[in-house]
C-alpha cells in the first residue's frame, strides 16, 4: 500500500514539474496535465485574451490521423491546457472523407464575425490514397475550442483561372500538353509549369491544395494560401464572407518554385510569405517573398532569413524545422512557429518558436535561440528571452531586441 502512495506521489510530482518546466525549442513541451503537447503543423487563434493552439494530433507510429485536430488553451503561451479533440476523425463511417486513417494536416482556425462561427481549414488526403487527393477541408464550430463539425473537402476553384491572367497567357497555357513534357525537371518542363501546364490539367476538377495557411487581412477578408499544382506553385485564394468557401478569385505565387509550408504575415507595409522547399519531412532552407498587396506583385525568392550560430541548428535547414504559422501578439511581437518533424515517431515531433526581428533595411530575420529559462527577475540577457517577449506586460524588454 505504501508503495502505491509513494508511486502516486512521485507521479503527481513529476507531472507537476513537467507542466511547470519552461519549454526550450526542440525539447519536449508539456501541457498542464503533464502530457507531451501533440499539436503539429498548427496555428494559434487569439480569442478574448486566450490563445487556442490547434494542430495535428499525431500517433506514435503513423502519420495517419487516428484522432483528429487537437486544441490547447493558454493565457500566457507557456501553460497549455489540453481541451477535448477539436475536430475528430470519423470512427464509424469508413467512407467519410475524414475517416480514421486519413491524412489531416496543418489545421488553422479563424473567427468569422459575420456568422459568429469559428472556421477551421486543413489539408486533407483520403485514407489509403497517399497524397493524391490534395483537398482543402473545412469545419465550423460555435465555440473556439470546438467541437468542430466537418463541412466538406474539395479541390479548389474548379473551372476558374487566376485573377489577372491575360489573353496571351491564356493562349500560351492552352497550347501546353502533358504528353509533350513527360520528362520532369527539364528547363522546358519548368517553363511549361510556370506557364500553367498543371494549372490547365486541374482546371476542370479544381486545383490541388496541400500545405496551407489562413490569413485574415485588416479589411476582414480571409485568404487561403496553399501549395498547389503538385507543390510547384502557391495559390492565394480569397474566401467568401462566411469564410467557408472560395470566392473564385485567386493568384499564383512563385510559379514553378516548389514552395511548401507557407506562413503569411504583415509588417512594415509589406505582406511577407515565408516558405520551405519541398523535401518531405526533412528540413531545408526557408525562402522569403514579399508584396505590397496580398494580390501581389510578389517579389522573391528573397533568400533565407534564418541565422544561427549553433552548428546543430543550422539556418540552412531552418534550425531543423519547417514553418507552420506566424503568430502576431498584441504587443507586436511576431513569432515564427515551426515543426521539427520526427516521422518515425510522429507524436514526438518538437516545436520551435522564434521571434522575428528586422534588419535596418526592414528585412525579416529569424535568429536561433534555444530560449532562456524565464526568471522572475528580468534583467540583462534574460530580457531577450522568448517568454519575456511573449508577455505583453513586460513590453519594456521587447524594445531593443
Ligand atoms: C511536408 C509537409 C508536411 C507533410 C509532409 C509529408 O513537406 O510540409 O505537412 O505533408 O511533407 O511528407
Amino acid at each position: 500500500m505504501r508503495n502505491v502512495f509513494l508511486f502516486s506521489f512521485l507521479f503527481i510530482l513529476s507531472a507537476t514539474l513537467c507542466a511547470q518546466r519552461p519549454a526550450a525549442n526542440g525539447e519536449r513541451w508539456y501541457d498542464t496535465g503533464g502530457k507531451q503537447i501533440n499539436a503539429h503543423g498548427g496555428g494559434v487563434l487569439q480569442w478574448k485574451g486566450r490563445y487556442y493552439w490547434f494542430g495535428e494530433d499525431k500517433d506514435t507510429v503513423t502519420n495517419a490521423a487516428l484522432t483528429g485536430v487537437s486544441c490547447y488553451v493558454s493565457r500566457d503561451l507557456r501553460r497549455w491546457k489540453k481541451m477535448p479533440t477539436a475536430l475528430s476523425v470519423d470512427t464509424t463511417d469508413a467512407t467519410s472523407p475524414i475517416a480514421r486513417g486519413c491524412t489531416l494536416e496543418r489545421p488553422k482556425v479563424i473567427y468569422c464575425p459575420l456568422t459568429k462561427q469559428f472556421v477551421m481549414w486543413f489539408h486533407l488526403e483520403l485514407k489509403g490514397r497517399g497524397y493524391s487527393a490534395a483537398l482543402a477541408g473545412v469545419a465550423t464550430a460555435r465555440r473556439p475550442e470546438g467541437p468542430y463539425t466537418f463541412v466538406r473537402a474539395e479541390r479548389v476553384n474548379a473551372g476558374l483561372l487566376p485573377v489577372g491572367m491575360n489573353q496571351a497567357e491564356r493562349q500560351r497555357m492552352d497550347t501546353l500538353r502533358e504528353e509533350n513534357y513527360a520528362e520532369w525537371w527539364t528547363p522546358q518542363w519548368r517553363q511549361a509549369i510556370a506557364d500553367g501546364l498543371f494549372l490547365r490539367r486541374d482546371l476542370r476538377g479544381g486545383q490541388m491544395a496541400r500545405d496551407m495557411q489562413l490569413y485574415v487581412d485588416a479589411d476582414g477578408t480571409a485568404y487561403h494560401i496553399y501549395s498547389s499544382e503538385d507543390n510547384l506553385t502557391l495559390h492565394i485564394a480569397e474566401l467568401t464572407p462566411d469564410f467557408t468557401r472560395h470566392t473564385g478569385r485567386y493568384i499564383r505565387v512563385a510559379p514553378g518554385q516548389q514552395n511548401e509550408a507557407p506562413c503569411l504575415w504583415r509588417h512594415g507595409g509589406w505582406y511577407w510569405l515565408l516558405c520551405s522547399g519541398c523535401t518531405g519531412w526533412a528540413p531545408n532552407a526557408a525562402r522569403l517573398y514579399r508584396a505590397p498587396s496580398i494580390w501581389g506583385p510578389w517579389e522573391g525568392d528573397l533568400g533565407n532569413p534564418c541565422r544561427s550560430d549553433a552548428p546543430l541548428r543550422p539556418a540552412s535547414k531552418t534550425f531543423l524545422g519547417q514553418g507552420t504559422y506566424v503568430l502576431t501578439l498584441p504587443n507586436g511581437t511576431e513569432l515564427f512557429m515551426a515543426d521539427e518533424w520526427h516521422p518515425q515517431r510522429p507524436a514526438d515531433g518538437r516545436y520551435l518558436w522564434l521571434p522575428i526581428s528586422y534588419t535596418a533595411d526592414g528585412m525579416p530575420r529569424i535568429v536561433w535561440e534555444r530560449i532562456k529559462v524565464p526568471s522572475k527577475k528580468i534583467t540583462g540577457k534574460s530580457c531577450r528571452s522568448w517568454h519575456t517577449m511573449l508577455n505583453p506586460r513586460r513590453m519594456k524588454c521587447v524594445v531593443g531586441y
